[in-house]
């Protein structure tokens, strides 16, 4: 049976051509259809990343105002998704919910989701990356017990989506410049990551002819997992255990226990399947730790010091130089968000959230492909040969 390649894993394969994202995984270099994310990151802001990732070229003034215009008329999502959101238990995790959310989009818009046609894709991305942040923040406040906030539209994409999360009906929510900028950071460093698992996911799902929001929700569920989306929480997760063990001086054991292959402990956080160098993210993100921490006076917090401890040892030690093991984009996210007050198993929605651009970007260059065919992987048959039933 050896007409195929296998390749478990994807490790060799490239399953299709791409412009819109490209990574060096030797320099730590990831561009935007051709911008080095540290530009996009201090110059522009998501719905320039956004328009880019879409289009392939960032907006103009005019072009821009009228991308955010389209966006803001559609942050509201349809009243009855209270009472889909209703059947869940409160204290679902906020994935569940968003899958069966997202999922759930397309039931609102059956005359406008034929993924072949370009009008339907068009308005269908609008309406999924303008009520991502409404469907999280829907989660968040269910799981709380305190009611919606409704969209701002004069608030900037990452400003109405605090509001969302943070604001209460009962007074006025100001939103906190250095906060906002860095959620529109991590919504850029997010924003694609060209063929990785939930991406790859997208592609293959939407290659039946499927609706976007289903083929969205399908990429929704893959980066729930926690070798992929779920790597920020399990990265605090993990600095909390080492906190409770006794912080930096138990770093060393905890080094030891990750180097013991039987232990299966994993330094979360670390190592990525295309960087063999810093995730340019990383540093990225760690600039923003700085801004934030500083601005909420949390400067001397214990956790980002364990991190940085931790990050320092390892990037010392022979285990991690030797396999070329550097911190990825969720060592420090998990800090970053934790300070601004998002809990822990919101992480991921919020990785989701920034992601559906990417998404949709991928999806909209697959279909627009000629050479676009329904993906179908082939196997190697290892099973039995035909019998008979006794
Ligand atoms: N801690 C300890 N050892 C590690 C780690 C780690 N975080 N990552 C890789 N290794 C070891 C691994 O055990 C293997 O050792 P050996 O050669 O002795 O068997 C070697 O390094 C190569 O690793 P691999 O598992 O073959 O690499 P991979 O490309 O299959 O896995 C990865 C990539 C990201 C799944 C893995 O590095 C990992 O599990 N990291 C921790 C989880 C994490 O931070 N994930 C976020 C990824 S970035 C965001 C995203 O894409 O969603």
């Amino acid at each position: 049976t050896g007409m195929f390649t296998y390749d478990p894993g994807f490790m060799s394969t490239a399953a299709c051509q791409s412009a819109i994202t490209y990574i060096d995984g030797d320099k730590g270099e990831l561009l935007y259809r051709g911008y080095p994310i540290e530009q996009l990151a201090q110059k522009c802001n998501y719905m320039d990343t956004c328009y880019l990732l879409l289009n392939g070229e960032l907006p103009n003034a005019a072009q821009k105002a009228d991308f955010e215009d389209r966006v803001t008329k559609h942050t509201m999502v349809n009243e009855q998704m209270q009472f889909f959101l209703r059947g869940f238990r409160r204290d679902a995790h906020p994935m569940a919910v968003l899958t069966g959310l997202v999922g759930g989009l397309s039931a609102f818009y059956h005359d406008s989701t034929d993924i072949n046609n370009p009008e339907h894709r068009e308005i269908s991305a609008i309406r999924l990356i303008a009520k991502m942040p409404t469907l999280v923040a829907m989660a968040y406040k269910y799981g709380k017990g305190e009611p919606y906030m409704y969209p701002q539209n004069n608030l900037s994409y990452a400003g109405n989506f605090l509001r969302m999360m943070f604001g209460t009906p009962c007074e006025d929510y100001k939103v906190n410049p250095v906060i906002e900028k860095a959620m529109d950071r991590i919504f850029i460093l997010h924003a694609d990551h060209e063929q990785n698992a939930s991406t790859s996911t997208v592609r293959l799902c939407g290659s039946s002819g499927t609706n976007p929001f289903a083929a969205i929700a399908a990429g929704v569920a893959c980066l729930w997992g926690p070798a992929h989306g779920g790597a920020n929480e399990a990265a605090l997760n993990m600095l909390y255990d080492i906190q409770k063990q006794g912080g930096v001086e138990k770093i060393g054991e905890f080094i030891k226990q990750v180097k013991d292959k039987n232990s299966g402990v994993k330094l979360m956080g670390f190592g990525h399947r295309v960087y063999k160098n810093y995730d340019p993210r990383a540093k990225l993100m760690q600039e923003t730790c700085n801004e934030v921490l500083a601005a909420m006076g949390l400067e001397k917090d214990p956790l980002f010091a364990l991190a940085k401890a931790l990050e320092k040892i390892a990037l010392e030690d022979e285990y991690f130089v030797s396999r070329k093991l550097y911190p990825n984009v969720d060592f420090y996210s998990g800090i970053v968000q934790r300070a601004i007050g998002i809990p822990v198993n919101l992480f991921t929605g919020i990785f989701a959230l920034a992601r559906t651009v990417g998404w949709i970007a991928q999806l909209n260059e697959m279909i627009a492909d000629p050479e676009y065919k329904i993906g179908r992987p082939r196997q190697l048959y290892v099973g039995s040969p035909r019998r008979d039933v006794p």
